[in-house]
């Protein structure tokens, strides 16, 4: 590991180790595989915190897929979402016709991908699934389930593996708590 990480006094214990990481992906890869076998799924990442995820899934599958991403940023507190988000990055592909998979770090409250599910269903996919590393137990407040999910974690601030504290955190290679306090 790297020597800063041990050294963080604010870095509390791993909640998901890169092990873990490795070989859940490896699963979600496959079954993701073995749902759209003949109809190769547009793979949306949700910038910034799901490019390491979207990275390593992305190699999992085993079809032609396409790639695109969205960055959105939510009014107010950076964490304590009100689910009123704007678009920041807007996609390049029109997803009229396609598979669309939206691929996100973590689910919370599950207001900022309520959201952006109502958002891009009005563009005409041919289907929409929701792909998640991360699912807060019970915490969510929308009314549609997440496909996919990597593994559901109990609710405390976790950083790595894309996810950041002010930018920071994001090469973490595991998932570990964040001691700081939810960062407003
Ligand atoms: P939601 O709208 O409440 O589901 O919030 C989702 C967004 O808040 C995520 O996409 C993250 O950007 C951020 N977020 C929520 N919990 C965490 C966390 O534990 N660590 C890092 N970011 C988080
Ligand atoms: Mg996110």
């Amino acid at each position: 590991m790297q020597a800063w990480v041990e050294s963080d006094p604010l870095l509390g214990p791993v909640v998901v180790s890169t092990e873990q990481l490795s070989a859940r992906i490896g699963d979600l890869g496959r079954e993701i595989t073995k749902d759209y076998e003949g109809r190769p799924p547009l793979l949306v990442g949700v910038l910034k915190g799901a490019f390491v995820f979207l990275a390593d899934l992305a190699r999992e599958i085993d079809l032609p897929i396409e790639l695109d991403f969205m960055a959105v940023a939510s009014y107010g507190s950076a964490t304590k979402t009100s689910g009123v988000v704007r678009i920041v990055k807007d996609l390049d592909i029109d997803l009229t016709g396609r598979h669309v998979i939206v691929i996100e770090d973590i689910v919370d409250s599950g207001l900022t991908l309520a959201y952006l599910r109502k958002s891009l269903l009005a563009r005409g996919p041919e289907s929409f699934a929701v792909c998640s590393l991360l699912l807060k137990s019970g915490q969510q407040r929308m009314n549609f389930e997440v496909d996919y999910v990597g593994f559901e974690i109990e609710p405390l601030f976790v950083v790595g593996y894309g996810m950041d504290v002010a930018e920071r955190y994001r090469n973490l290679p595991d998932l570990r708590v964040y001691l700081g306090g939810e960062p407003e």
